[in-house]
């Protein structure tokens, strides 16, 4: 069998056993039951406790030698001195795939207890963790997991060695609009690890691209191959704590680490074709772009706004990051003449100014659209008396949608309550929306950079 066959067990189990299931609320071992029977799992779920006869109304077992089916994935849940006792009764079940939520093992100390557990499994199951909250995986309606029970269904997968920050990014990602495909807490990375997860995501339909939040690696070199294969299909984007010298110390102290000195991490990303990103915001704003818009077909980059102010942030913003604002051929500046208001600009950006209503910025962007010269459109927006944010976003999502667009677009809504309902609407609809210029800039930037890597590797 090869890995990815071994793995696909945890995100497409026909049924699945949770060992340490409890009858009391806010257990741990209660609210996984929970999560999975409320995200709609249509295989079956079978709670193990010895002390219970049923769970949340579902029949309860013993102990897994009591389940009259074969088992897929196992969830073990309870304290650390009996793990070793059910993984052994994993093994003798013929379970594939076992997820460990328990903690108190490598990274508390007890790297002896690990080992012996993967003694025991050693290629008869696969363990993700220990020291995991679980997996969600949309595709197959399992959140087997303790986070929160309500996940917004996307196209990211996101692959998180922290426990506590995916645990609240579960719920942020909901606040925030951006889906998810799946979320794999990777626990202690005994035996699934990076290399194997991203393989697996690299095949999966559901997932458009991947983000992984990560202290050190166990493993380098066959995570950054398994990357560069992956990154030909979708895009990888890593953030890697312990980018300072203190932080490097605080992820040893976390989860056990080498985070390893950090220009080697970076030049090894780059040439694996990962990219890299600063914080959060900034990765799921990358993420936004990436999964809303088709990879542009060149650099050139033309920016529309109805305020000066923004498009020199915007511009600047372009030159510090390296990216091309075209020189508008002249046939297009005619055009816009013909459309802009006499105090306005036609060079790049373009710049109708604050008079600029909805139905010039349907003229403006309708233009750029059409226009083969232009690979990507940056549409600014600085909320004015004049006309309801909202109106612009209607014209916006008018042209991707009704008018097919097929040049990638990144807007920014910057203002009062008016413009964050118009960014809000245009996360819903699956827009790359931001409230800032150089966030919308920056989420070109990613889609750019795609376009770089995958040309030099066509070049290549
Ligand atoms: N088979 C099945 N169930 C068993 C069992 C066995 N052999 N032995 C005991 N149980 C049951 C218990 O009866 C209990 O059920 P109950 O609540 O209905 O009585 C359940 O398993 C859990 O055992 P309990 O002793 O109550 O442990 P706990 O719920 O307090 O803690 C863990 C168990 C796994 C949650 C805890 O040890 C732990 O590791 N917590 C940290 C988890 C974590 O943070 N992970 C990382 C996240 S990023």
């Amino acid at each position: 069998m090869t890995a990815v066959k071994d793995i696909g067990r945890f995100f497409n189990p026909r049924n699945i056993a949770i060992v340490g299931a409890s009858k009391t609320p806010g257990k741990i071992g209660h609210e996984i039951v929970r999560n999975i029977c409320l995200s709609g799992f249509e295989g079956g779920i079978f709670p193990v406790n010895p002390n219970a006869n049923s769970i949340l109304g579902l029949k309860c077992f013993k102990t897994l030698r009591d389940i009259p089916s074969e088992v897929d994935l196992a969830l073990i849940v309870v304290p650390a001195e009996l793990v070793e006792k059910i993984v052994q009764d994993c093994v003798d079940k013929h379970v594939p795939a076992a997820i460990i939520i328990t903690s108190g093992f490598s990274e508390s100390g007890h790297k002896e207890l690990e080992d012996r557990i993967l003694a025991i499994a050693r290629s008869k199951l696969r363990i993700v963790g220990p020291n995991t909250f679980g997996i969600y995986y949309a595709k197959s309606k399992m959140n087997a997991t303790f986070g929160p029970s309500k996940v917004l269904e996307g196209k990211t997968a996101f692959i998180t060695q922290s426990g506590a920050l995916g645990l609240a990014l579960m719920d942020w990602t909901t606040e925030e609009k951006y889906g998810i495909s799946s979320i794999v807490s990777i626990g202690n990375k005994s035996d699934v690890d990076d290399a194997d997860l991203v393989e697996f995501f690299a095949d999966d339909s559901s997932t458009k691209c991947l983000l992984i939040y990560m202290e050190g690696l166990k493993n380098g070199r066959n995570f950054f191959e398994a990357s560069k294969r992956a990154v030909i299909k979708k895009p990888i984007v890593v953030i890697k704590a312990g980018r300072s010298a203190r932080g490097a110390q605080a992820a040893s102290s976390h989860t056990g680490s080498i985070a390893g000195q950090d220009t080697i991490f970076n030049a090894a990303f780059e040439q694996a074709g990962i990219m890299r990103a600063e914080e959060m915001t900034q990765a799921f704003d990358w993420m936004q772009a990436i999964n809303e818009n088709p990879v542009p077909r060149g650099e050139d980059l033309a920016i529309v706004t109805n305020g000066g102010g923004i498009g020199v942030l915007a511009t600047d913003k372009c030159s510090e990051l390296g990216l091309k604002l075209m020189d508008l051929p002249d046939d297009l500046k005619e055009e816009l003449k013909e459309c802009l208001p006499s105090f306005g600009s036609i060079r790049n950006p373009i710049d109708m100014t604050a008079n600029a209503d909805d139905v010039l910025y349907g003229k403006v962007l309708g233009i750029l659209a059409k226009r083969k010269e232009v690979d990507g459109i940056i549409a600014l927006f600085c909320q004015t008396a004049n006309i309801d944010p909202m109106l612009v976003a209607q014209v916006i999502m008018t042209i991707r949608d009704q008018e097919r667009l097929t040049k990638p677009l990144t807007c920014a809504f910057i203002g009062g309550h008016l413009s964050q309902l118009a960014y809000s609407r245009m996360l819903e609809k699956k827009f790359a929306a931001y409230p800032t210029a150089e966030r919308a800039v920056d989420a070109m930037y990613a889609l750019i950079a795609r376009y770089r890597l995958l040309n030099s590797l066509e070049l290549g």
